[in-house]
């Protein structure tokens, strides 16, 4: 399975996503600013990927501070550098909590370490952590995959948005490590994708992968699926997750909520893939979810043709809000949350979540 995320000496290597599916080309990164700019182009995307690639950026920036004699002499200097670069990683993208997530795991490591500690020590103890994340990642979206296979029938059609698969993530994905299990377990498993307007993570990436992987894929205009579900028997719907709140209200691409409700009066089950890295069970509900607003040139123009009319205003939220009452349940690496409530999300999540 192709992997957005590698690590080799010391070396952060990215698929640029931003290409495919016309190019496979990797980045060869050894910068913290070069990381964050992966992250807010889209480069590396989807809620766990960033979180694994912003961990590594955080090994990247020590080992480039050991570079630096100043820093091997001054511990202050190193944690000042430190400050700087998660600031900078944080400042990348609001939504998905896991960046946010990775990187406070990253500076509890850092502050866990022994005063006479050497920037050496710091750069191996961040790289553990770092590469602890990604394969922790890869065991989640297993996880996740072995629960949501129990919830398909043996014949099933499935509708997602956006990319949730092995692209996003630092294993199999989400909702797409749902249909990649289920078809391991011998289900035969068709996917209608949505191309996912207005940056067409569904139609670039969602067919690219399911496609390469053998699984059978038809792609759709968004606003296709309301006509899909009316005439063809679907079995679920399934997407993932940036960010979801203590009552299960969920943060996912711009387009999700429309689909939950399109699910919901068909009466097609909605699920939600998701790792524990994916809940902030600080928030009390999804209306405290920061969305990212995002260049307005996205929606007026298409493969850098203007398709609008010079000086038009845009709304360009690159994600929304699906309230739990529309989700039929969540799919996390402990186990499935249904129905989605405070009460059943705190005992599946709650108080079990390294964070
Ligand atoms: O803007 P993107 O491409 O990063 O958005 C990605 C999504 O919305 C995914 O559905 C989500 O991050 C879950 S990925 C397992």
């Amino acid at each position: 399975m192709i992997k957005p995320i590698q690590w080799r000496n010391r070396t952060l290597i990215l698929l640029d996503q931003r290409r495919l599916p016309r190019d496979v080309r990797y980045l060869r990164l050894k910068r913290v600013a070069d990381v964050a700019g992966a992250i807010s182009t889209l480069a590396v995307r989807g809620a766990p990927a960033i979180g694994i690639a912003a961990a590594y950026g955080v090994v990247l920036g020590v080992c480039a501070q050991m570079r630096d004699g100043a820093a091997r002499r001054n511990a202050r200097g190193l944690r000042r550098a430190l400050d700087r670069d998660i600031k900078t990683l944080r400042a990348t993208r609001p939504t998905a909590v896991n960046l946010f997530w990775a990187l406070e795991r990253m500076r509890r490591r850092f502050q866990s370490l022994p005063a006479a500690a050497t920037g050496a020590d710091a750069a191996a103890a961040l790289e553990d952590e770092a590469v602890e994340i990604h394969r922790e990642d890869e065991a989640r979206c297993e996880a996740i995959g072995r629960w949501g296979a129990t919830l398909l029938p043996k014949r099933a059609t499935v509708v997602t948005h956006c990319n949730a698969g092995a692209l996003a993530t630092g294993g199999i994905g989400t909702a797409l490590g749902v249909v990649y299990a289920a078809a391991r377990a011998g289900k035969a498993v068709r996917v209608f994708a949505d191309e996912t307007r207005p940056l067409l993570q569904g139609a670039r990436l969602t067919a690219f992968e399911l496609k390469q992987n053998g699984i059978d894929v038809t792609l759709m205009a968004d606003s296709m699926s309301a006509s899909l579900i009316r005439k063809i028997p679907v079995d679920a719907v399934i997407v993932g997750a940036d960010r979801i709140a203590r009552n299960g209200d969920t943060a996912n691409k711009i387009g999700t909520y429309a689909l939950a409700i399109n699910a919901r009066y068909h009466g097609v089950p909605f699920y939600v893939a998701a790792p524990a890295s994916t809940f902030d069970l600080t928030l009390a509900g999804g209306k405290d979810i920061p969305i990212e607003e995002r260049n307005p040139d996205e929606v007026t123009g298409s493969n850098s043709q203007r398709i609008a009319p010079a000086g038009i205003r845009v709304f360009n939220p690159a994600f929304d809000v699906t309230p739990a009452e529309l989700i039929t349940a969540i799919i996390t690496d402990k186990g499935i949350i249904r129905p989605v409530r405070v009460r059943t999300v705190m005992s599946v999540i709650g108080g079990k979540r390294k964070s």
